[in-house]
């Protein structure tokens, strides 16, 4: 059975594969660390390692699903609770009501979750699966992940789920293309994980029990939460640092899931935090862990579920600065700053929210337009689009713009690629 879960000790191990020491102190006194998760406590489900080797046994001689790199990194996220309080794949009851409330249905009590974490099947396998079946979950190389107890199948109407979730069914929009091409049918069920994907940067990569273990040891009270998925340029160092003038610690927290193909590749950008780190940052006051989701590139939705699952990892507050998980023009530079001011008390972390950042050659400084009383002109400003085309002639952007140390590494890359 299933331990880590409802009751009983917790079951969970490190990505590594080693058993986790923060879940063994856990016991019945609920997560280490500030803050609680969402809904209360964490909710794993990866089965301990004698649970694991059963169900792998198991799975064996089941009917398996194949599951995409992006549902993998949902499986993930399940696994090792930073989905609390998901405990699997969601119901049809649940995915309506995300989609029109933001909020899970009565079975989770109706709980704040802004994003569809669904499990998409070929309808032609999807009709055979009966309810109670257990199935066994394959990641894109076949190899199997987990075991779902099928508890039904749906069909997705995919435009309005792409316009409830994306704002628009515009398939020029990341998400909205990838929703799109999507298979309509969802199983749904919850999941135990005996084999997680194979961990990318695993000395990185903690778990929320980790994390908040982290945080209890180095007598954190208070850990802004860090999404990224570029590289920490000026106006990101800025904001963190701001955000460290006021609590106890920050969990620089990149995602390292599927990103769209021009961004920079993760591990690019793990190396450039590295080099930063090395140079510019109090260590024993920053963790750098990474964020195994996918991008969804939801702009608004996709900011409340950052801030949700960082409150999983034991964040009690949460950076939302200009455009957060934003893309082109299809959201305004603030609403997803917004949105998360407006639902702060559901969300249950304190929001630390940033105006455009940026350099001021009067100032002399990093500035937003609320300590900054001069003109645009002063101010050193560079398109995503400008600072890509120099670094690929091999010319560092301003230090102003970003540390020399993180332009080399962009630049290296580049050549490499
Ligand atoms: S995101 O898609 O992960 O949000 P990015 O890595 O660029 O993209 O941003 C990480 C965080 O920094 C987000 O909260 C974003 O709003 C914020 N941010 C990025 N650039 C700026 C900026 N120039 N000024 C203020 N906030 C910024």
């Amino acid at each position: 059975m299933l331990s880590a879960n409802e009751s009983g000790p917790p079951a969970t191990r490190s990505a590594a594969g080693a058993p986790s020491p923060a879940l063994a102190q856990q016991g019945a006194g609920g997560p280490l660390g500030p803050g609680r998760p969402h809904g209360g406590r964490l909710v794993e489900r990866l089965l301990s390692p004698e649970e694991a080797a059963d169900a792998a046994g198991r799975a064996l001689e089941l009917r398996a699903l194949p599951c995409d790199s992006r549902t993998l990194s949902d499986l993930e996220m399940l696994a090792i609770g930073a989905f609390s309080p998901l405990t699997g794949f969601l119901h049809h009851e649940d995915y309506a009501s995300v989609l029109q409330r933001m909020h899970l249905g009565p079975a989770y009590g109706g709980i704040l979750w802004p994003l569809p974490v669904v499990l998409p099947a070929d309808p032609e396998v999807a009709r055979d699966l009966r309810d109670g079946e257990d199935i066994a979950l394959a990641g894109p190389d076949g190899s199997l992940h987990a075991l779902l107890t099928v508890e039904g199948v749906y069909l997705r109407d995919l435009e309005a789920e792409a316009q409830a979730v994306y704002g628009t069914a515009d398939p020029s929009h990341p998400g909205v293309a990838i929703t799109l091409a999507q298979p309509r049918a969802a199983v749904s069920g919850p999941v135990r994980v005996f084999r997680l994907p194979e961990p990318a940067f695993p000395q990185y990569r903690l778990t929320p029990a980790e994390t908040r273990a982290v945080f209890a040891e180095r007598g954190w009270r208070t850990v802004a939460g860090f999404q990224t998925r570029n590289p920490v340029h000026r106006a990101h160092e800025y904001i963190q640092k701001c955000a460290l003038e006021i609590v106890d610690g920050l969990l620089l927290h990149p995602l390292v899931g599927d990103t769209k193909s021009d961004d920079v590749p993760a591990a690019t950008r793990m190396h450039s935090y590295e080099v930063l780190f090395a140079g510019y940052y109090p260590r024993q006051r920053v963790l750098l862990a990474v964020f195994p989701a996918a991008m969804r590139y939801a702009g608004p939705r996709e900011a409340v579920f950052h801030a949700i699952c960082r409150k999983n990892y034991g964040c009690t507050h949460f950076i939302v600065g200009r455009d957060h998980a934003g893309v082109g023009g299809f959201y305004g530079p603030f609403d997803a700053q917004d949105l998360v001011l407006q639902l702060a008390p559901e969300i249950g972390v304190t929001p630390l929210p940033f105006q455009n950042a940026f350099y001021c050659n009067r100032c002399g400084s990093m500035a937003t337009e609320k300590t900054c009383p001069h003109g645009e002109e002063h101010h050193v400003s560079l398109s995503g689009t400008r600072v890509r085309e120099m670094l690929r002639q091999g010319q560092t952007p301003p230090p102003e713009f970003s540390r020399p140390e993180v332009a080399r590494v962009l630049i290296e890359a580049m050549r490499e690629h």
